[in-house]
């Protein structure tokens, strides 16, 4: 697979803690099964893998390390602080190249748009070194985008991407400009959360209780016709409603970024970005999810962490 252009990326947010599983998404999963997703998405050509040092609380990245990172794509992340210790980046990256088994990381995103400049430094004298191979931004507005890609213009490195949130229910982020300027600049836009959690999928599947079906639990109501818009277009292309949600981003050229624990969350991954959604069903869904007007996560939800 080209790096530049992959179909979709797993998400690691929940693997490796059984307590962060049983609580935030109401059940664990065994090591065995997620090492199985994981293989599951290899054999799809779904070779990135997302990832930071909290994931999984602490727990994500030592998994993936254990599970082998040689034939797969690693997409980490610095998380700035309030306040710049000079060399925090290498000594972070340092952590995490031994938890991958790895002396490079492909991807490498600055988590939160504090101390651009320093931290930006700090990356690209990695970069040179061939600690990381691409440089990418994450919960960026647009100024801050501008500003670090001028940044990296200035050292001569291409800007890879930026990584915020974006799903079918919260697109503010193509509303002003964002996306639109990745495009004109070649920069790819990747989507975290896609299915808002879990809220974005089947109401009438019944799962266990967690902290996200509580903060969840009032909004389902007013989502009921977005369930039915997204369950009509999936019967007609055969796919179920995280599937629409997921097919609805690669459809807008955007990459989603999906959190799979399990490999039959993967297979409906694959098959959702490999399903061509008409215009027409685009503006449905667009027009229903405007309509019911209900948020979530919100597009810029850890603005309250940016120094
Ligand atoms: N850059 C950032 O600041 C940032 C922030 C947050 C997340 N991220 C990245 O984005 C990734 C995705 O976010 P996320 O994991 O928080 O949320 P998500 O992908 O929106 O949702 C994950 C939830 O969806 C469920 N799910 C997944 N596939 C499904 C399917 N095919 N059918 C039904 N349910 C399905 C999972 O179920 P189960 O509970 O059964 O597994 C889980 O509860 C993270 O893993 C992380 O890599 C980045």
């Amino acid at each position: 697979m080209d790096i530049r252009s992959p179909k979709a990326v797993i998400g690691a947010n929940s693997w490796g803690s059984a307590a962060y599983g049983t609580l935030l998404r109401g059940s664990s999963v065994d090591e065995a099964t997620i090492r199985k997703a994981m293989d599951t998405a290899k054999e799809k050509d779904l070779l990135i893998f997302d990832l930071a040092q909290d994931y999984g609380l602490g727990k994500a990245q030592k998994m993936i390390g254990r599970f082998g990172t040689d034939d797969i794509i690693i997409s980490s992340k610095f998380t700035p602080g309030k306040k710049y210790v000079p060399g925090q980046v290498r000594k972070s990256l340092e952590r995490d190249l031994s938890e991958f088994g790895r002396d490079f990381v492909d991807i490498y995103w600055l988590h939160l748009p504090t101390d651009i400049e320093q931290n930006l430094a700090e990356i690209i004298g990695l970069y040179n070194e061939g600690k990381i191979l691409h440089i990418g931004i994450s919960n960026f507005n647009l100024a801050e985008c501008k500003k670090a890609k001028a940044i990296l213009d200035y050292a001569k490195i291409p800007l890879y991407g930026v990584q915020n949130h974006y799903s079918l229910i919260s697109r503010e982020w193509e509303q002003n400009g964002v996306v639109a300027w990745c495009r004109e600049n070649g920069v790819s836009f990747w989507a975290w959360a896609v299915l808002e959690e879990g809220m974005l999928t089947d109401p009438r599947v019944k799962t266990k209780g967690s902290i996200m079906k509580l903060i969840f639990s009032g909004k389902k109501k007013k989502l009921r016709p977005l369930y039915a818009a997204m369950d009509r277009v999936g019967k007609r292309h055969s796919i179920t409603i995280p599937q629409v949600a997921e097919a609805f981003c690669a459809n807008k050229g955007i990459v989603p970024i999906c959190g799979c624990r399990k490999p039959y969350q993967v297979e409906q991954l694959y098959e959702a970005v490999n399903t061509k959604l008409s215009p027409k069903e685009m503006r449905f869904l667009e027009a229903v999810a405007d309509k019911v007007n209900v948020r979530i996560l919100g597009a810029d939800m850890f603005r309250f962490a940016v120094k």
